[in-house]
């Protein structure tokens, strides 16, 4: 059996995580609750390791061998997830597979080395920006929960003169054809003259608008419902992910830190 209170007593690769691990460090990667969060479940008697309950806050586990429980639901563990972020460029469906042939985000992506990787949620074809990818289901499910608000930034250029008075609309909810939408964080960033591709009048406007929603189309149905069509819009944030400098259709897998940063976003 792996689960002991003593040192280490086997070594796993040279690179990776090593098991046994401590049992809170277990509960925090396994997206539980936070280190000290996982601490207080044990010190409560909420963790069995086999069928006994564990308070020793130096206890260890091997996730490949030991059944954990919190609460009695058992917490599985599994491979360490893969985290990637890609900035989107414009062309590409995102979906790991298209019946037309269309380019796939699938083909900007390792899919061959992480078979399970998938994206958390789409941005439109002609949308650029912030595209998550993972083969964590459930953190994937969370952070596109409309119940944990996590906020998505994008930055759009809107045909004509976007007002306040079009901001305060956005802001209160306005009602779509799927319903009210939440209220929007909205700011007017510039306003310009010249041309714009697609735009009808010779004004055009730099918004910023923040959404805790993800509806199909969400940003560009909203916009058009007061009279402003989206000409361009890239998404800048998702959560506490940025883009940092990545170049379109670049990716990087996230740090450990930003996967930890998006598990609070949705605690
Ligand atoms: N809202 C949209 O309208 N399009 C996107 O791609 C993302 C959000």
């Amino acid at each position: 059996m792996a689960f002991d209170a003593g040192s280490d007593s086997r070594q796993a690769s040279k690179s990776e995580a090593i098991y046994p691990m401590r049992l809170q460090k277990f509960l925090a990667r396994a997206g539980v609750a936070s280190r000290r969060g996982s601490e207080n479940l044990m010190t409560a008697g909420r963790v069995r390791v086999n069928g006994e309950v564990v308070t020793e806050l130096g206890s260890k586990v091997d996730p490949n061998v030991d059944v954990v429980e919190v609460d009695g639901q058992v917490i599985r563990y599994g491979n360490p997830g893969v985290y990637i972020l890609l900035n989107k460029p414009e062309g590409y469906v995102s979906t790991m597979s298209d019946p037309h042939a269309r380019l796939t985000v699938a083909q900007l992506v390792p899919t061959s080395e992480h078979p399970g990787l998938f994206p958390v949620g789409r941005l439109d074809m002609d949308t650029t920006g912030v595209l998550l990818f993972m083969t964590d289901g459930e953190l994937g499910h969370l952070l596109l929960s409309p119940r944990h608000k996590v906020e998505k930034r994008y930055e759009a250029i809107v045909d004509g003169r976007f007002t306040d008075a079009d901001r305060r609309l956005l802001e209160g909810g306005i009602e779509l054809d799927d319903g009210m939408t939440l209220p929007a964080k909205v700011t007017i960033d510039a306003y310009r003259n010249g041309y714009v591709e697609g735009a009808t009048q010779s004004t055009t406007t730099a918004i910023t608008c923040i959404l805790t929603e993800g509806r199909k189309r969400q940003v560009k149905r909203m916009l058009s419902a007061v009279g402003h069509p989206v000409l361009k819009l890239h998404r800048s944030q998702f959560g506490p992910i940025g883009l940092d400098g990545l170049a379109p259709g670049e990716y990087r897998e996230l740090t450990s830190d930003e996967v930890d940063a998006l598990r609070a976003s949705v605690k």
